[in-house]
């Protein structure tokens, strides 16, 4: 299928690397006209020509600092001038520091805030007059597993994580609340939340294939692989167009199954062997009489 996205105006942040250059060829793919933007202007450039050698339509605005609200203002109003307004906001753009508490300076605390989720309440606030004034639209905020894994595993939870693990559990939040602050205005917010994605920021961190954070993250999913930047655009699409209109509030995970399992990936083959002999013992559990179980156990509800 393609045309997906015909007639619609995106605004993707972060356009130099990662998923939102993949997420600007695959909505230019799909018939979007695409504004890109990113503080580094020499790789904004680069996906700005990729796309157009594909084929695609869109405009970029680079080098542009999005903690600076005047520029996040812009950006809306270089949309709007290019391709006449806008319904979709892709918001990826980061940056952020790591390291445990008693090292990091405030400095530190301040720029991950600030380039993790402040912009994005600057792009959010000024993107809202230009999709109120198209009837409607679709915002998209990339989360993390990192933001909502409060209980498990070490997504969030990896001492020098974080400064991040706040500002994306944040993210989360404003999603729900501005899904319902917005939806008389029919528009749609929702977050996407990877897990470990290839990406070049990714690499960088999680090393290559047998590497030790590789067989950590690989252990921890129930599809034992990094996601690929395409995962993630494929999930952006889905969330921007008219497919999903029924869709707000969502936190769509994107995670190879990290949430699902806890954290705490496939089910080992010994942890099985160990439940073997109680699973052949109860092989059929009657829920309305639950005579399977009750005839085996003893009375009088002791829990040893
Ligand atoms: N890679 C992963 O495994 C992973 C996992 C979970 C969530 N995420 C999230 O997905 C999003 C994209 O991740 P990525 O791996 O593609 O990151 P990335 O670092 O490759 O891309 C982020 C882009 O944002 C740009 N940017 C940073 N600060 C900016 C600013 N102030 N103004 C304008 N542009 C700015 C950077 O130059 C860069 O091109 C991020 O929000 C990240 O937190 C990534």
């Amino acid at each position: 299928m393609s045309g997906r996205l015909e007639g619609k105006v995106a605004v993707i942040t972060g356009t130099g690397r990662g998923m939102a250059r993949q997420v600007a060829l695959r909505f230019a793919a799909e018939g979007a006209s695409v504004v890109g933007c990113d503080i580094d202007g020499e790789a904004a450039e680069e996906t700005l020509q990729e796309v157009r050698a594909a084929g695609g339509r869109m405009e970029s605005l680079h080098p542009i600092d999005l903690t600076d609200e005047e520029s996040a203002h812009r950006l809306f109003e270089f949309a709007a001038e290019q391709y006449g307004g806008v319904d979709i906001l892709d918001n990826n753009a980061m940056q952020h520091r790591m390291g445990a508490i008693e090292d990091l300076s405030l400095a530190d605390w301040q720029l991950t805030m600030d380039h993790t989720l402040t912009l994005h309440f600057l792009t959010t606030k000024h993107a809202i007059p230009h999709l109120r004034a198209r009837g409607g639209g679709s915002i998209i905020f990339m989360g993390s597993i990192s933001g909502s894994a409060v209980g498990s595993g070490y997504a969030g939870n990896l001492p020098i994580n974080q400064p991040y693990s706040v500002a994306k559990a944040g993210i989360l939040r404003l999603v729900v609340a501005l899904a319902n602050e917005l939806a008389p205005a029919r528009i749609r917010v929702n977050a996407i939340s990877p897990g470990c994605v290839a990406t070049p920021l990714g690499l960088a961190f999680f090393g290559p294939t047998g590497s030790p954070v590789r067989r950590v993250i690989e252990d921890s999913l129930l599809i034992p692989e990094l996601a690929a930047p395409e995962d993630i655009a494929n999930a952006a699409l889905f969330l921007a167009s008219d497919e999903s209109t029924f869709v707000t509030g969502l936190d769509l995970a994107v995670d190879g199954g990290y949430l699902a399992a806890g954290g705490g990936g496939l089910t080992r083959p010994e942890d099985v062997a160990a439940y073997a002999p109680k699973m052949a013992e109860i092989t059929v559990v009657d829920h309305w009489k639950t005579s399977g179980v009750r005839a085996s156990q003893p009375t009088g509800g002791s829990r040893s």
